[in-house]
């Protein structure tokens, strides 16, 4: 009776012992993952590299993207596709260094700026195509700051973007056609830059 006791003693014993065990490694895990990615010392260019990656900016801003095969010979070079809308007609503008074609002219804060606000140094403000209303008040200032380190990393590529159009303007090469809104994607009020003659929401 009185071993009995005992191995059950020990049995509990054993059990705590495990379970603070589990506990402490556990306990230890959470302190790595839960470590800021400052603190990890991550190189931004790698960083920015892998936002501009997962964020998709390839998709408008490298050529061939949209169709299966992008050419990383010119990566974010910009593209000939327009882009038609009740803003006119705007092109995924040269993101590279290139001092004339690309914005090799601006500064880290002024790519920074223009991602989360849409607002470039030459005063324009950037079409809602381009998905600065997403980062706005989203995006982390680090982040950002990777990206615009990534952008200023890469090889120059002289690529003239061709003009934005006003809205009613001829469209001139290759276009992707936005229809006026159907009535449940209308803007409820017109966006802060619609031009003033933009498809009003019904
Ligand atoms: C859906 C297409 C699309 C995606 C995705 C996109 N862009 Fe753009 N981007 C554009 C277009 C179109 C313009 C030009 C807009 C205009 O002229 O009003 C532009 C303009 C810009 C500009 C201004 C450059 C200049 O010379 O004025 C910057 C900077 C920029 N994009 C960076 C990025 C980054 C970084 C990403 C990803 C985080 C990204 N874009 C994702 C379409 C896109």
């Amino acid at each position: 009776m009185r071993r009995t006791r005992l191995i059950g003693t020990l049995l509990t014993l054993t059990a705590i012992v495990l379970a603070m065990f589990a506990w402490s490694c556990q306990s230890a895990q959470q302190g790595t993952s839960a470590a800021p990615a400052s603190a990890a010392k991550v190189d931004p260019v790698v960083r920015g590299r892998y936002l501009v990656s997962i964020m998709s900016c390839n998709d408008c801003h490298t050529p061939g993207t949209f169709y299966g095969a992008p050419d990383t010979t010119r990566r974010l070079s910009g593209s000939d596709l327009g882009w038609l809308g009740p803003w006119g007609v705007v092109h995924a503008r040269n993101l590279t260094p290139d001092s004339t074609t690309g914005i090799g002219s601006w500064t880290k804060d002024q790519i920074v700026t223009a991602l989360k606000t849409g607002n470039t140094p030459s005063g324009v403000q950037l079409a809602p195509i381009m998905p600065w209303v997403n980062y706005a008040g989203v995006l982390d200032d680090g982040d950002a700051m990777a990206i615009a380190s990534y952008l200023k990393s890469l090889p120059p590529v002289t690529h003239k973007i061709l003009d934005r159009q006003p809205p009613g303007a001829k469209p001139v090469g290759g276009i992707i056609m936005f229809p006026p809104p159907p009535a449940w994607d209308a803007p409820k009020g017109a966006p802060k830059d619609a031009p003033k003659d933009a498809p009003a929401a019904k």
